[in-house]
């Protein structure tokens, strides 16, 4: 029997930018994840992935709007809840670690500060424990000397030590759901290993559930259990992440993992033709241009569907 998803997104659709370079960048999006699932999403720059993410949170950019669709939390609708309510998601049940920890990082505070104070905001409790809460988490994520360290400004971190404490100010009230958006591009290799190695750990060790974006399959394939493969604002492919990178079914999966064959780990992979121009509509399905088994019934826009037990895919030919 299958369970009841931890998170669902239904036919979500994004349109964001002001007049000509507004965009429709999420074109129905649908997704899944179980509980201590850890959901990769791979797919070109510009597919989506950041956008989706963001909407979980309600945290798209001022020019963002989701225009339809619907996102399930634990059964609770979150497109429906009230700006109050929605804070007490963000950070305590689901939170969300950047890529730029150097920008997400508030320059005014500590960086102990701004632990606790998501700590305390959450949990209610007094700023003495918020304080030891915000040093165990920075002790946690491995960060030095954390009662001293606590009192730095984000300025005085290095870029892997900024990472490390945005990691502990999401992790500090135990979310169920961590997303994590590219969280170590930009580090160097070694740190890079230190932090995934961090966040896989403490996901596994708490029960709870990740969504890891990546351009790095290699990463993908050490931290997730599935993998959601985007194009063009949607979904085209979704499975565990042995059937996805091992027997992939949609065309699109096929040649985007071929490229990262061929790239090697951390390229940015490249398949000929174009990506859509998202300023315009389209009825078929978005990579018939660039995909060579296309034909006349390509423009017929596919439905996600449960092509084998547990693995879906968007394309007429699977
Ligand atoms: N603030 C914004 N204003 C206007 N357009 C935007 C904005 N943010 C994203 N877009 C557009 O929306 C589309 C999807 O963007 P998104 O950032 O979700 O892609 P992505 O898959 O995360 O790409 P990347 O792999 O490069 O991070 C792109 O066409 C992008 O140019
Ligand atoms: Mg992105």
């Amino acid at each position: 029997m299958s369970q009841n998803p931890l998170l669902e997104i239904k036919n979500l659709q994004v349109i964001i930018g002001r007049e000509e370079n507004r965009v429709h960048a999420v074109r129905g999006a649908s997704l899944k994840i179980n509980e201590k699932e850890r959901l990769g999403i791979i797919g070109e720059s510009g597919s989506g992935k950041t956008l989706t993410a963001l909407s979980i949170l309600r945290l798209l950019p001022a020019t963002g709007i989701i225009k339809e669709g619907e996102i399930y939390f634990q059964g609770k609708d979150l497109l429906s809840l009230s700006e109050s309510e929605m804070s007490y998601i963000r950070g305590k049940q689901i939170s969300i670690v950047f890529q730029n920890a150097a920008a997400a990082l508030n320059p005014l505070f500590t960086v102990g500060q701004q632990i606790a104070e998501v700590y305390r905001f959450h949990e209610g409790c007094s700023a003495h424990e918020a304080w030891a809460k915000a040093i165990e988490m920075l002790d946690a994520t491995g960060i030095p000397d954390p009662t001293r360290r606590a009192h730095a400004y984000p300025n005085q971190f290095s870029g892997g030590m900024a990472q490390r404490a945005l990691i502990a100010m999401a992790l500090v009230c135990s979310p169920k759901l961590l997303i994590a958006d590219e969280p170590t591009t930009g580090l160097d290799l070694t740190i890079q290993a230190q932090v995934l190695d961090l966040i896989k750990d403490h996901v596994i060790q708490s029960c709870s559930s990740l969504i890891l974006i990546s351009h790095d399959i290699a990463v993908i394939a050490e931290v997730c259990t599935n993998v959601a493969v985007m194009y063009a604002g949607d979904v085209l492919e979704v499975g565990s992440l042995e059937d996805v990178f091992q027997s992939p079914l949609s065309p699109y999966s096929k040649a985007l993992l071929k490229c990262f064959q061929i790239e090697g780990r951390g390229q940015q992979p490249y398949i000929a033709g174009k990506v859509p121009d998202l300023r315009f509509q389209y009825e078929g399905c978005l990579f018939a241009p660039r995909c060579e088994f296309a034909a006349d019934i390509c423009r017929n826009r596919p439905v996600l569907r449960e092509v084998k037990p547990n693995h879906w895919a968007a394309c007429h030919f699977t």
